[in-house]
């Protein structure tokens, strides 16, 4: 049995990691977001109720779970306290213990948006980011710009270096994006100021109430945001998110060692969807793509768009297995893919007349790989009802087995569609 587990996103997000992490704080003790920010669209069917998680962690809906922003992750305070206040509002989140904030995160301001969509805007939305200002808001904590949360609580030290930061940035605004209104000092100050006020009982040293959790022998989920493709190192750059998405930045991410992290599972779909600009080997351009979008609901949790759909591809997936180090797979929206006569499974890459395995570095390269196909047969069955492995069609089954021989993991878990109860949990690592 495992202690601490991360859960991360295999393919290029939205593979389900909100659900399947909804499912397992069941079993855990405290929930952790550790990467990424409001970007992030995790959804939950709880009772016939749908939520939509950006930054809270998907554990909250479960009560006496304490869940956790860590300090990789990039806040915007005002959608924070939004989310807070939703969930307050449906009866959740009655004990404010229940919540905390890391003082080391990064805060997102009006500037780090007006920035990213600007650049979206110059750029003719090449990568299509969700414009929440996530990139900016990294890029500034890499230039050690960047103001924490900690800040918030001292004024003075958030006075100026607000002050220091607007002025780099209006300039930046101004004489590169072109935006004709400045941003004014008083009133963002004041707003921010506030901001901090209603956020003060949760901000804490979130590594060391992590810790003393693990110590005291308390069950610790990592709850992973986008998914490994949008890595910025190991995904599709510069086609991806500017966090490290995978597994081993929940330790950076959240102030743990490697040590201490028992199990990771990477979630994926049963077939590939991807939202935003860049290389997709194995999209559907055809009225299969058309039906996988409008069965399984493909339109993002956060911006809308649609997404972009296409066969499983088993390259993308081992590249997770072996860039996270996944012990096992939560495959989901299984569903979604009844009533299709034959399924393909891209198994490798050709190009140039050679076929490879491995998924390469460059996007350009990624661009000229054509998918390597194995078909299978499909199932006309509607399985969403299915409780086990044993009452999934054949077909299914053998679908399955095949995804576990060609990604070399177990599958611990399947998803047969978006309520808790629509779920075949064969190896649950929190409990046994
Ligand atoms: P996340 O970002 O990884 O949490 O995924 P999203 O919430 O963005 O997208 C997954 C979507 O699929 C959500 O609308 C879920 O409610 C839904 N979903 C999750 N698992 C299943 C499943 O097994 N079957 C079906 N039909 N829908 C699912
Ligand atoms: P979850 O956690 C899918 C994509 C955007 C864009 C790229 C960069 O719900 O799986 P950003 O705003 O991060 O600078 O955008 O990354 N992207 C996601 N795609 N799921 C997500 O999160 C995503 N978060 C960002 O569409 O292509
Ligand atoms: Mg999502």
């Amino acid at each position: 049995m495992a202690q601490v587990i991360v859960v991360i996103g295999a393919q290029w997000g939205d593979e389900g990691k909100g659900k399947i992490i909804d499912l397992l704080a069941e079993y855990a003790d405290v929930i952790v977001r550790f990467q990424g920010g409001s970007n992030a669209g995790h959804t939950l069917v709880v009772n016939g109720e749908k939520f939509v998680f950006h930054l809270i962690p998907s554990g909250i809906l479960h009560q006496g779970k304490r869940c956790i922003i860590g300090n990789g992750v990039v806040v915007d305070p005002k959608e924070l306290l939004e989310e807070l206040a939703g969930i307050k509002k449906k009866g959740y989140l009655k004990d404010d213990s229940q919540f905390l904030l890391s003082e080391e995160a990064h805060l997102i301001f009006p500037y780090h948006k007006i920035i990213d969509q600007g650049r979206e805007r110059i750029n003719s939305g090449k990568i299509g980011t969700t414009g929440k200002g996530i990139g900016p808001a990294y890029e500034d904590r890499a230039s050690r710009d960047g103001i924490r949360v900690i800040d918030l609580v001292e004024e003075e030290v958030f006075r100026r270096k607000l002050e220091e930061n607007l002025a780099q940035k209006n300039y930046y605004l101004s004489h590169v994006l072109g935006e004709k209104n400045e941003l004014e000092l008083e009133p963002l100050y004041q707003e921010y100021m506030r901001y901090g006020e209603k956020l003060r009982k949760y901000i804490t040293n979130t590594s060391l109430f992590i810790s003393q959790q693990i110590q005291e022998g308390k069950k610790v989920l990592f709850e992973g945001a986008q998914g490994t493709l949008l890595d910025v190192d190991h995904g599709t750059y510069p086609y991806v998110t500017s966090s490290n998405t995978v597994a081993g930045n929940a330790c950076a991410g959240s102030g743990i060692g490697p040590t201490q992290i028992d199990e990771v599972v990477g979630v994926t779909k049963a077939y590939t969807t991807r939202v935003g600009g860049g290389p997709f080997p194995t999209e559907l351009h055809d009225e299969i793509g058309e039906m996988l979008r409008e069965k399984g609901g493909e339109y993002g949790a956060t911006t809308g768009r649609p997404r972009r759909c296409g066969w499983f591809d088993a390259v993308v997936v081992r590249h997770a297995v072996r860039v996270n180090g996944l012990g096992g797979l939560a495959i989901t929206k299984l569903d979604t893919l009844a009533g299709l006569k034959t399924l393909k499974v891209c198994t490798a890459y050709e190009v140039q007349g050679q076929e490879i395995t491995e998924f390469p570095a460059s996007v350009d390269a990624v661009a000229r790989c054509q998918p390597v196909y194995e078909e299978l047969e499909g199932w006309q069955e509607d399985i969403s009802g299915a409780q086990e492995i044993a009452q999934l069609p054949a077909a299914a089954q053998r679908y399955l087995n095949r995804l576990e021989e060609l990604t070399q993991t177990p599958i611990h878990i399947v998803s047969v569609g978006a309520q808790r109860d629509q779920t075949i949990i064969h190896h649950n690592p929190l409990v046994n």
